[in-house]
């Protein structure tokens, strides 16, 4: 369902230029949980990016149910992100003026969803993360654990056929990692959702079937992998061979804006895995409204979020 072939990306810095990726290939298919392992600075972040169609690389293809979305427009590219793409971050990126429930159904907002029936699959979700009953609280009222529960949530609302997630733990203490490791798992085999999960920690990385591991921009292979850096692998995905991929039917994603600055907590530096404070954070990237006509601007889009009390659908959907 996903499937890279000779992918490279460089950084240009004025006239100097980067190469951070160099010919990565592999495969992952559908239902798959699979960890993107490696130290600071491998490249982990821009092949995600890369891959969820948020940057274009410099070379190669990228196959995402049969369509190589490298030779899409930034226009396709946006409408198919909202499809087929779901996002988790490690600092949730959710939005503080709305609730936890209006925060999941945000990304359906942008698909004209009714009010009713976004709402009633918030509240879905909401439960299988196990907070339904914070549901009218605010992001600010909740643990960073129950904030990670929210994104898990709106990440699942538009039923992606993968979802990205950078760190997704990085921001939790051991207990509360295990338990969003343990939802994340859960929704993959329940709902059969990819999942591609960028971790430095070496417990999250053994729990998944697969990793692929970085290390200074290549894909590590089988039998590289012994040097001191390179942290225990489950199994070691490299240059596999291509599948067709199986297309799905999601719907709609849409990353939601975040107006609240990027959190900085300490990351949690995995055993063996080299980290450099300080490191940069992926940058979230929200498609503009203009991509999508018939999308309401994420203003707008809040203030029909926020006007879901006093809405006519309010009565009918608490009766
Ligand atoms: N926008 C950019 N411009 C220039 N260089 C960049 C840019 N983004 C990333 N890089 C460089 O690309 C390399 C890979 O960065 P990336 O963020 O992908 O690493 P990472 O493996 O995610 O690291 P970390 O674990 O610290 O998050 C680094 O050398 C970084 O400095
Ligand atoms: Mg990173």
């Amino acid at each position: 369902m996903l499937r890279l072939e000779n992918v490279s990306h460089s950084f240009k810095n004025g006239s100097e230029v980067l190469k951070v990726l160099h010919n990565i290939e592999f495969e992952v298919k559908e239902g798959e949980m699979i960890a993107l392992l490696g130290s600071s600075g491998s490249g982990k972040s821009t092949l995600l990016n890369l891959m969820a169609g948020l940057m274009k690389p410099t070379e190669g293809h990228i196959y995402i149910a049969g369509q190589d979305i490298v030779k899409y427009s930034e226009n396709k590219l946006a409408v198919f992100r909202r499809k087929h793409i779901g996002f988790i971050f490690q600092a949730y990126e959710l939005i503080p003026t709305l609730t936890v429930r209006e925060n999941v159904e945000l990304p359906l907002v942008f698909q004209s969803v009714p009010r009713s029936k976004r709402r009633k699959k918030a509240m879905e979700l909401l439960e299988i993360t196990g907070i339904g009953d914070k549901a009218e609280m605010y992001p600010s009222q909740l643990s960073g654990g129950q904030q990670q529960r929210v994104s898990i949530a709106r990440s699942l609302i538009t039923e992606p056929s993968v979802i990205f997630a950078d760190e997704p733990t990085g921001n939790l203490d051991t207990k509360t990692e295990e338990e969003i490791l343990r939802i994340m798992m859960t929704l993959n085999q329940s709902m059969n959702t990819t999942f591609v999960i960028v971790t430095h920690e070496m417990e999250v990385a053994a729990q998944m079937k697969k990793t692929i591991m970085l290390r200074d921009g290549y894909l590590v292979t089988p039998g590289e992998g012994s040097g001191p850096e390179a942290p225990r692998q489950p199994e070691v995905i490299a240059l596999a061979a291509c599948e067709e991929p199986v297309v799905h039917k999601p719907e709609v994603v849409a990353p939601a804006a975040s107006e609240e600055p990027a959190m900085h907590s300490p990351e949690v530096i995995a055993p063996a895995v080299t980290e450099e404070p300080g490191a940069r954070q992926p940058e979230v990237v929200v498609p503009a409204a203009s991509e999508e006509p018939a999308a309401p601007e994420p203003a707008d889009a809040a203030q029909e979020l926020q006007a879901v009390p006093s809405g006519p659908e309010k009565a009918g959907d608490e009766s």
